[in-house]
This record gives C-alpha cells, sequence and structure tokens, in this order.
C-alpha cells in the first residue's frame, strides 16, 4: 500500500481525511495537539482514528524540523498532505506569532522537506481567505494574517518547481462544516448555544453569505484529486468548496429548525478580517475529477445537528 502523511490529523479535516484516505493508503497522521479550548474534541478524533488498521498516529510538531526529518527518513512517502495550522482568521489579529510559527515556519518544514525526499505529490491546506473582497479575484491584498500566511504558503510551495518533480496541490477550502467540526466555526458555535439556550452573536447584523462546504465532499474531493495525480499539473491551485452561496439567515433557520427552538441574537457589526461573501469557482475540480459537491446545506445541517446530539449526550 501507498503511504501517506497527514499533518493535522486530529483536527476537522485531518480526522475526516485520515478515514477516508486510509480504505486505499497506509496513513500516518501527526500532530502536535495545539493547546486551545477545543482539546477534548481533537483527542476524541484521533482516539477513533487509532481504531482503523491502516491508520498510525504520532504526537509531533510541524515546527519540529529535526524530528520531522527522521520520520521522512524512515518512511517513503508517495504524498504528503499539509493540514496542520492555526485556522481562523480573527485570532490571527491576537496572535501572530502563533500563526507564523505554525502556518509560516511549519510549513516551510514539511514543505522542503517533502522536495528533498522527492514525494510524488505535496497537497496543503490554503484558504478562501486569499481572496479578501476583492470581487476580480485576485490573492495579492490579504485583510488577515492568517490570509496572508496562506497566499504565503502558496507563493513558497511554487518556487522550487522548477527544480523538483514533486507535483504541488494548494486546496483553497471554504467554509467546511460537517460531524467532528471545528468548535471556534459558526455552524458548531450556534448550535452550541441554541442548545444551552445563550444568546448568539450575529456579526455584519447577520449580512454575510458563505459557499458552506460539507466536509464529505470536501474529502471525496481531496481523494479524486490524488487518483488523477497523473493528470495534474506541476502546480495548481483548487477552490475547495459546494460552489453555492447561502446567507446566514439561510443557515441560522435550518439550525433553528433542527433543534425546534429559537435563537437568542445580538447583531453586531463587521468584524476586522471578515469577508463579505464566498463562493467556490468548482469548475477546475469538475474538470480534472469529474464530480460535484452534492450536499445540500439542509442535509449537511441535518447531519452535523444529529451528531451534535448524539456527541453531547
Ligand atoms: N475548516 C475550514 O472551513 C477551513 C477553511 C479554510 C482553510 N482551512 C485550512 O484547512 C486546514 C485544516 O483545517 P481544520 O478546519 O481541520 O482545522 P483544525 O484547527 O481543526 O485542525 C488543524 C490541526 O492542526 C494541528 N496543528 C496546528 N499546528 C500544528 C503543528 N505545528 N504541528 C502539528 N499539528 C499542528 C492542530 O492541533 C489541529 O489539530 C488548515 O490549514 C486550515 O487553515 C480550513
Amino acid at each position: 500500500m501507498k503511504k501517506i502523511l497527514i499533518t493535522g490529523c486530529a483536527g476537522f479535516i485531518g480526522f475526516h481525511l485520515s478515514k477516508k484516505l486510509s480504505k486505499d493508503y497506509s496513513i500516518l497522521g501527526i500532530d502536535s495537539f495545539e493547546k486551545n479550548k477545543f482539546s477534548k474534541i481533537s483527542q476524541d478524533r484521533v482516539k477513533e482514528l487509532k481504531k482503523i488498521k491502516n491508520f498510525k498516529f504520532k504526537k509531533i510538531s510541524i515546527s519540529n524540523y529535526k524530528i520531522l526529518k527522521k520520520i521522512y527518513e524512515k518512511n517513503n512517502f508517495f504524498a504528503v498532505i499539509n493540514l496542520a495550522a492555526t485556522a481562523g482568521v480573527r485570532a490571527s489579529f491576537n496572535n501572530p506569532d502563533l500563526y507564523f510559527k505554525n502556518n509560516i515556519l511549519g510549513f516551510y518544514n514539511i514543505y522542503t522537506l517533502s522536495i528533498k525526499q522527492n514525494v510524488e505529490l505535496f497537497m496543503f491546506g490554503s484558504s478562501s481567505s486569499v481572496y479578501g473582497n476583492n470581487k476580480d479575484l485576485k490573492t495579492d491584498n490579504p485583510i488577515s494574517f492568517y490570509a496572508a500566511t496562506k497566499k504565503c504558503n502558496e507563493i513558497i510551495s511554487h518556487s522550487f518547481l522548477q527544480s523538483s518533480s514533486t507535483k504541488i496541490v494548494g486546496l483553497r477550502f471554504f467554509t467546511v462544516y460537517g460531524p467532528w467540526g471545528r468548535p471556534d466555526m459558526a455552524v458548531y458555535k450556534f448550535s452550541r448555544n441554541i442548545n444551552l439556550n445563550k444568546t448568539i452573536e450575529v456579526y455584519n447584523h447577520g449580512h454575510h453569505s458563505r459557499d458552506f462546504s460539507y466536509i464529505d465532499d470536501i474529502v471525496q474531493s481531496i481523494f479524486l484529486i490524488i487518483e488523477k495525480i497523473k493528470k495534474l499539473k506541476n502546480y495548481q491551485l483548487f477552490d475547495i468548496g459546494k460552489g453555492k452561496t447561502n446567507s446566514l439567515k439561510n443557515l441560522l433557520s435550518l439550525i433553528e429548525k433542527n433543534f425546534n427552538k429559537k435563537f437568542k441574537i445580538k447583531k453586531t457589526s463587521l468584524q476586522k478580517g471578515d469577508v463579505m461573501t464566498t463562493k467556490a469557482d468548482i469548475k477546475k475540480l469538475k474538470n480534472l475529477t469529474n464530480f460535484v459537491p452534492k450536499t445540500t446545506l439542509k442535509s449537511g445541517i441535518e447531519n452535523f445537528v444529529k451528531w451534535y446530539k448524539t456527541y453531547y449526550k
């Protein structure tokens, strides 16, 4: 079986991707369990993963080059998928040092080791936030430090192209949600608060809209890109999302319906770094894989709330 290294496997996307890919590949998952108030769910995700035959876990930080190098020397990875990062737009204003350490220094380590070891495919998690509020879809004007780190990853990973045989794929994720999701993201936060009868803060007076992307569609997209490795160009960036925009109001009403409760809402102004609207352009993904994400927001939220109620029973 071909070996794949997945970093950030205790995280939301890394967890689901490890599960999916371990059906066809031997997976080494690493994570540093960055300390935050969501540590419990990260530990629980890894507990689940450890039950899988083709999955092995190591607690390692991608900012530790020496240990990482040993891991590369012991294993012959066919592909490396870097999902380890400090995620989130707003927190990047308060703690840019941490974002620098994990998202730029850590990224540099994993990228350069992958090139030196000639892995066939290096994939990494970028973000829709690189588009900022640019209507022309240019990515030169990040409006948060988080977005700047992701743009930086895209540029760094282009730099050794002429002297390396490794294919590079950047995955610009669009607001991913679903079971085992990220507790700091809207779908999860709103669900927690409605369940506890707590007020939710709705930024920008609720006028946001997002390309809400269901996790199963996201990991299927990544799986299919890997399967099409022969058709991949040397360097490609993909929008990875549903390709459809939904309003925040629509999201709120679906969550209310599934909890059979009404939200207590406090409307607040637009937050620093927030983008007004997002929509993935899934043409490139469709051209390569023939895949079009299918999960509607309605059924995705149903699945999420079902999982949420079971997890917190
Ligand atoms: N979830 C989304 O909607 C979304 C959107 C855009 C981009 N992304 C990007 O996709 C990737 C995965 O996102 P996620 O939602 O699964 O985030 P997550 O926070 O759930 O997972 C990230 C994981 O990386 C780990 N990590 C952080 N620094 C590390 C380090 N130095 N060494 C090893 N592990 C480290 C964390 O402990 C965590 O488990 C990230 O790069 C994120 O920026 C996610």
